[in-house]
């Protein structure tokens, strides 16, 4: 079912995912009103036809009733990535807010962006959304990730608020600084350093594709009350993804860090590191990025949504040559 003609809450669209989806709804015909904190970083969404752009913080419970009145769908999008403090203020207490506010509007659907992060780092072999989440991981964003859908479930059951939670893999695409940005600037290196042979299993899921499936998941019957891996499946691995980046850097050369010294050195600092600090996660995380059996299972959007990934990654990667282009990253 279209989107068209309804009104929809963006929260984080100034953000990365969030700013691609509010233009992808407003070109299909949704009044789209886009949550921003402040005119700055709204400007980027200043003057599209169907963008309204209404300024609040989720963080701010007393805005949010205003923001959400007369919408039948709100897209969940917002993160910090910040202190655990902040992460916490936002990803947990902030998704607790809107989903709220959202069950006293009456809204059709909330549509929750959540991450594979959520279910932790010592996964191995199949994930599927029947995978317990995480619980303590060191990791803040992956412990708000897991603790913002709980919190959204108990609100959703307690007002009966009809939900759908999206696990997106890594979203790569035109504006991503992570895994657009960030990657490519490495991937540049000639040679490219990189630990081990890069067979470890990497989750890469184009931006557009991860859109496809909030917006089939804000409206088909079947995504109520469930959620979601928006993922590649079979999964990449890193030397594949990092790859295609080379390829527009016009070069395949790789410098394999050994692994050992490495995972030795992480597993130091790890233990150094005071108590909830991001090092103690370090060790699972490597293991995890080394490991070349991890999936995360596709198969419950495509049978249940009829949702697929549409983009391989070379037409992924190559889609965001423009963008680096304009950055000046790439010639
Ligand atoms: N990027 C990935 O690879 C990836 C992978 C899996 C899942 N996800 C999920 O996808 C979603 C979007 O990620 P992203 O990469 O697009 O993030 P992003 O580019 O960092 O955007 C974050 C957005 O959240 C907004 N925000 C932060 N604190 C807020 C607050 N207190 N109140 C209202 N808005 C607030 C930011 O506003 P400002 O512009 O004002 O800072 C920004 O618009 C997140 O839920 C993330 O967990 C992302």
């Amino acid at each position: 079912m279209s989107l068209e003609g309804m009104t929809v809450l963006v929260t984080g669209a100034t953000g990365f995912l969030g700013g691609a989806l509010s233009r992808r709804l407003a070109n299909a015909g949704a009044r789209v009103r886009a949550l921003a904190r402040t005119p700055e970083r709204a400007a980027v969404l200043r003057g599209i036809p169907g963008i309204d752009i209404v300024y609040g913080d989720v963080t701010a419970p007393d805005s949010l009733p205003e923001t959400v009145r007369d919408c039948q769908i709100v897209f969940h999008v917002a993160v910090s990535f910040g202190s655990r403090q902040l992460q916490q203020a936002v990803n947990v207490e902030g998704t607790r807010h809107i989903a709220t506010a959202a069950a006293d509007a009456g809204i059709n659907r909330l549509v929750h962006v959540s991450s594979i992060a959520a279910y932790g780092y010592a996964q191995e072999g199949v994930v599927t959304e029947d995978t317990p989440l995480a619980t303590v991981t060191h990791d803040p964003y992956s412990e708000t990730k897991a603790e913002g859908e709980r919190v959204l479930r108990a609100v959703a059951s307690e007002r009966g608020l009809s939900y759908s939670i999206i696990r997106p893999g890594m979203i790569y695409g035109p504006k991503s600084s992570m895994w657009t940005e960030r990657l490519f600037r490495l991937a540049r290196l000639r040679p490219t350093p990189f630990i081990g042979d890069g067979s470890g299993a990497t989750h890469p899921i184009y931006v557009d594709d991860v859109i496809d499936l909030l917006v089939i998941a804000a409206t088909h019957p079947a995504a109520d009350g469930q959620a979601f891996n928006a993922t590649p499946d079979p999964a990449s691995t890193w030397r594949a993804f990092i790859g295609e980046y080379q390829r527009l850097a016009g070069h395949q050369r790789w410098f394999a860090i050994p692994v050992s010294p490495v995972r030795r050195l992480v597993t130091a600092l790890a233990a150094l590191a005071p108590a909830e600090h991001l090092l103690k996660a370090a060790p699972l995380a490597l293991d995890m990025m080394l490991r070349p059996s991890l999936v995360f299972r596709n198969a419950k959007a495509r049978q249940l949504l009829g949702w697929e990934p549409r983009t391989d990654l070379r037409t992924g990667v190559e889609r965001c040559a423009p963008w680096l282009r304009e950055r000046g990253l790439l010639r």
